[in-house]
């Protein structure tokens, strides 16, 4: 029978609590997306050990061996990823910059999200720098990834306030329980075709409407939104 789901490979480079959201999410019967692998580039990444208590196949592919080698490290990591038969590819706190050639080739479908309402604040230190900002808004988005980092085509945001009095942590953890609604959400998008890249943008035929993080696609039950 012919696989209805779509087979994904949710790549962390630590903690795993984004991955422990979407594995929550995959959980439900109506879900578009398989994870069928969870590769991490460190051998001692939490996420690991989330994605084995959840019975996921996991990889290592220890990207320090490789030092400036990028393009052996993703060769090696193209390997795990063909033998899984991976469709689509979550980055879920992955940190290392892929090459032209890699995002090249996953173009449309790989993943990433981000901890701020980009295109404000990519890079590092997020939540330090929205606080020094002084902005009033911050949040997450998730999107197509593209060569330029953090700058590729926005699939879906959401945003949180900046309270007076924040610090780094309690700003960190406000956007971080957003991260794990939205992003099951907008990878059930890619993954049913209701999110796609088209000419360098992304179209999403799925609403953002009161209820849409939830619920994502018709039919598919309420996803959970609680994550340690
Ligand atoms: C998340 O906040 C994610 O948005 C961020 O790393 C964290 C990983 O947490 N990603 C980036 O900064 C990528 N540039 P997790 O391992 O608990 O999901």
């Amino acid at each position: 029978m012919a696989e209805l789901k779509r087979r994904v490979a949710v790549l962390i480079s630590g903690r795993g609590s984004n991955l422990g959201a979407l594995i929550e999410a995959a959980r439900h019967p109506a879900y578009p997306a398989e994870l069928a692998l969870v590769l991490s580039n460190r051998a001692d990444a939490a996420g690991l050990e989330r994605a084995r208590a959840a019975g996921i196949p996991t990889a290592v592919v220890e990207s320090r061996p490789f030092g400036r080698d990028r393009a052996g490290f993703e060769a090696a990591m193209g390997a795990r990823l063909a033998e899984a038969r991976i469709e689509l590819i979550a980055l879920a706190g992955f940190m290392r910059v892929l090459t032209e050639d890699f995002v090249t080739a996953w173009s449309g479908r790989m993943l990433n999200i981000h901890p701020s309402l980009l295109p404000a604040f990519p890079g590092l230190d997020t939540h330090a720098r929205a606080i020094a900002a002084g902005v009033r808004l911050h949040g997450c988005t998730v999107h197509f990834v593209t060569p330029g980092v953090d700058e590729g085509p926005v699939i879906a945001q959401s945003a949180v306030p900046v309270l007076p009095g924040d610090d780094e942590a309690a700003l960190a953890a406000r956007v971080l329980a957003e991260e794990h609604r939205l992003y099951p959400a907008a990878l059930a998008w890619a993954a049913s075709g209701a999110a796609r890249l088209e000419g360098g943008r992304a179209v999403v035929e799925a609403t953002m409407a009161e209820g849409a993080l939830a619920n994502p696609l018709p039919g598919l039950p309420a996803l959970p939104t609680e994550m340690p």
